[in-house]
């Protein structure tokens, strides 16, 4: 139906006749001439509907805003002062010689061309929202990476396989979504929260290396980086250590970033350890784009008379740390407040400062409620260890090892944000080393997922010490947001079932829950590995966005529903007595 797209047109084209087909953007009556700018995939044109051709004028007169036309006319470079640079086909126009109505349009409830519109609206409208040009090059953005990414892994060898989305539930720390079965009454299936145990029955089934664009559900409180279908890059391969896993990885991001932005990545991405990440930046994603940094100084405070900080200081579990904010002694006493409401929210029970309204050898003045439970020399040492200089201010978080690490680990992001201290680029990294398991009260929790392999020396065994156990899993984070993850799997399955007994799963539960897994153990099974990155994250980071909502063509609200189609939504009667189902009355 079109020769060409809108935003193809230029002075290459002048003199030819061309047909274009596409939605009126916007629509200009010059007393005599009417403007229309024609709007498509690729961007817009301006054509000119003159009464010279009559037929053409009267349709052009009558149609409006979001009518699908088509378009026949000749390109002209447009007249000298009326050039556009600010659009790309801004030198001509095509002076239209006859006019197709493909479609008229109701006022739409909002105008593709405004940005500042309502997300529920946009969400319920989301055909309109995805006319708009930011949506149309965030989906382009996502298809050149979802290609990219499946050319590179088929270009390695690795074969793509897809696993079931009617499925047993696959253990990754979040509520199921089930699905009732007809054919057996009174039993469920589980969406996947990830294909994490079919891509580990594949390697046992000799696929060797297998990758997925795989659908992800997970029941779990949404934010602005989750949603509960979403999209993982999942890829495993045997006979590979985590450095093979992890090279394969940043070569395919470096390039990833290169192919479809021509932005350059570093190479190599640093890798910290776990525990260094949590000491250093309260996180264990942290965003290095933030220069600041927590430091240690429990080890200053254990003497001191100041409870607050004594105590956390001396117990095991505790943490005392200081985080410099450079320039932070213009912060107002309201500010102050803010913050320690903020740090608060992550059970933080106080916020101590101290503002370095001048320090050195001209003197000092060090303003701060805790000063007089500090010793001088106590002080000239946190003073030295956190490098505060004058016009700082210090922030101190004194509580168990978590808190501490969380609430300074956010209070560093959200100041450094506030501060405007957000370098521009892009900082990725890895984080290593991560402790096997977490303490849940007289059983443990893994930190990654139950098939996750430790790093175990010869002769060593986890239950030697699960506390201090470390895992063989890495995570790859970008701008402060994890954007993959895997590890080296078990493989043994002595070692499987050792690991399920210390998560408290009892061989009952584990033979009625991953029996099918356990048994495939028994017969064959290669060392393996794999990762699997968040593409919706990946794709958001490209594209700028703010949310994954913005790169998803449809996707769910903050609530977890769908406001287009109005799912989820209730059933008829007859469906659920076929599937034996009755609806519990509201409490
Ligand atoms: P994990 O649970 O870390 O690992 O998930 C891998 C990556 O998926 C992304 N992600 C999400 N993105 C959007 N919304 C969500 N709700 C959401 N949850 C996770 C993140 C994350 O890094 N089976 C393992 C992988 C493996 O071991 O190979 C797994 O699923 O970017
Ligand atoms: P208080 O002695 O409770 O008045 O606290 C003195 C200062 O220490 C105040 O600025 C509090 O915000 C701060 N503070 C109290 N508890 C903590 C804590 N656990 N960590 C850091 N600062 C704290």
């Amino acid at each position: 139906m079109r020769t060409h797209y809108c935003g193809e047109i230029d002075s290459s084209l002048v003199d030819q006749e061309i047909e274009l087909c596409g939605w009126s953007h916007r629509r200009r009556d010059h007393g005599g001439v009417i403007f229309i700018d024609l709007r498509d995939r690729t961007g817009l044109a301006q054509v000119v509907f003159d009464p010279d051709y009559d037929a053409a004028f009267q349709a052009a007169d009558r149609s409006r805003g979001e009518y699908v036309l088509r378009v026949m006319g000749r390109v002209r470079r447009r007249p000298e002062g009326t050039i556009n640079p600010g659009m790309a086909t801004g030198e001509v126009e095509v002076l239209a010689t006859s006019l197709e109505v493909l479609s008229a349009a109701e006022t739409p409830p909002f105008q593709v061309d405004d940005d500042d519109i309502n997300e529920e609206h946009r969400l319920k409208y989301r055909y309109l929202d995805l006319r708009r040009p930011q949506m149309q090059s965030n989906m382009i953005t996502r298809a050149k990476a979802s290609s990219y990414l499946r050319r590179y892994l088929d270009d390695l060898g690795f074969l793509e396989v897809e696993t079931p989305i009617l499925t047993r539930a696959t253990p990754e720390g979040a509520r199921d979504y089930l699905v009732p079965s007809r054919t057996h009454p009174g039993s469920f299936f589980a969406m996947p929260q990830s294909p994490q145990l079919f891509k580990q029955l594949l390697m046992m089934g000799g696929m060797d290396r297998y990758y997925q664009v795989a659908r992800c559900f997970r029941d779990e409180d949404l934010r602005a980086d989750r949603q509960p279908e979403f999209t993982q890059l999942d890829i495993e391969a045997s006979f590979v250590d985590e450095q093979e896993i992890m090279g394969v990885s940043e070569v395919m991001i470096r390039g990833l970033f290169e192919s479809v932005l021509d932005q350059k990545l570093p190479d190599p991405f640093p890798r910290i350890t776990y525990a260094e990440a949590m000491e250093r930046y309260g996180s264990d994603k942290p965003d290095l784009r933030i220069a600041l940094e927590l430091v240690e100084i429990a080890d200053l405070m254990a003497g001191v008379e100041f409870k607050v900080f004594a105590g956390p200081a001396k117990d095991p579990e505790g943490r005392v740390a200081v985080l410099r904010v450079p320039g932070g002694a213009a912060l107002s006493r309201k500010q102050i407040d803010e913050y320690t409401e903020f740090v608060g929210l992550y059970g933080a029970r106080g916020l101590a400062y101290i503002k370095v309204n001048a320090w050195g050898t001209d003197g000092s003045d060090l303003q701060s409620p805790i000063l007089k439970f500090l010793p001088d020399e106590v002080v000239a040492e946190v003073m030295k260890r956190s490098g505060a200089v004058t016009g700082d201010l210090l922030f101190f978080g004194a509580d168990t090892t978590r808190v501490v690490s969380e609430a300074l680990g956010a209070l560093r992001l959200r100041v450094g944000r506030d501060l405007n201290l957000v370098e521009s680029g892009w900082r990725p990294l890895w984080v290593v080393d991560f402790p096997m398991f977490e303490a849940a009260g007289e059983r443990w929790d893994s930190l990654h997922h139950p098939f996750t392999a430790a790093a175990l020396g010869e002769g060593e065994k986890i239950s030697d010490n699960p506390g201090r156990c470390l895992s063989r899993a890495y995570d790859m984070v970008l701008n402060g947001e994890e954007v993959g993850g895997g590890s080296i799997r078990i493989h043994d399955r002595a070692q499987q079932l050792e690991v399920f007994d210390l998560l408290g799963i009892s061989p009952e539960q584990a033979e009625s829950k991953f029996g099918f897994f356990v048994e495939a153990l028994k017969y064959g099974c290669p060392p393996h590995g794999g990762i699997a990155f968040g593409l919706d994250r990946l794709v958001m980071l490209m594209c700028g966005a703010h949310s994954i909502r913005d790169v998803m063509a449809f996707p769910k609200t903050q609530r977890a529903n769908c406001s287009l189609t109005s799912a989820p939504s209730a059933v008829d009667d007859k469906q659920l007595r076929e599937l034996g189902i009755r609806i519990r009355a509201k409490a």
